[in-house]
């Protein structure tokens, strides 16, 4: 299951990847607390901590919100999983209402952190940028600052069915003038 490490790393981050699975078992609040919490920690630019969460529980109003905005090709598996969070960043800064060019840089950011949280209790996501982006903003009234970014499938996955997908070789994404392949 794990991408060949040329290094050793973090067994969380070696160990995580994007399910299409899930087990359908309750995650407890506490631990979705927790992950948001995590989240909370993450640093953006200008301490902007430009990122909303919509956080919807399987058969809540937040969570087949979020489930009706998925492009089909997600919904089918997606709907398996106990729940669902969207993820909002605002587009200007309250600084000084201009556009901040790290919206989604620090919303990923934020969800990383989430991630790790995660995975430290065994929880796994699926990231989806395949959603209706109208409807989304439609069903939590967004107004024209706030912008989906976007939705999230997390619980535990299924034993049976676990994925991974290559990567690139550092050599491909890193430019250095020390020999450190
Ligand atoms: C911003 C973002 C959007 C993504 N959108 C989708 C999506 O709409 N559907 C899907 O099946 N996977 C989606 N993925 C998952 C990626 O395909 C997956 O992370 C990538 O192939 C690497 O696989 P791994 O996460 O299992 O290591 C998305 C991931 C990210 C970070």
């Amino acid at each position: 299951m794990n991408i060949e490490c040329r290094t050793k790393v973090s067994e969380l981050l070696a160990e995580r990847y994007s399910p299409y699975d899930f087990s359908g078992e309750e995650v407890p609040s506490e631990d979705i607390k927790a992950l948001l919490e995590a989240a909370r920690l993450a640093p953006s630019s200008y301490n902007e901590q430009p990122w909303k969460f919509y956080v919807g529980f399987k058969g809540d109003n937040i969570y087949n919100s979020l489930l009706d905005s998925l492009f089909d090709s997600n919904k089918t598996w997606a709907a398996k999983a106990p729940v669902m969070i969207g993820v909002t960043g605002r587009r200007n800064l309250s600084l000084n209402g201009k556009k901040n060019n790290y919206t989604e840089y620090d919303v990923g950011q934020a969800v990383a952190f989430l991630t790790l949280e995660a995975m430290e209790r065994d929880i796994y996501l699926h990231q989806m940028g395949g959603f209706d982006r109208n409807k989304f903003a439609e069903s939590f009234n967004l107004n024209e600052d706030e912008k989906p970014v976007v939705v999230i499938a997390l619980g535990y996955k299924d034993e049976n069915n676990p994925r991974r997908k290559g990567r690139k070789e550092l050599k491909e994404i890193v430019a250095t003038e020390r020999n450190i392949f």
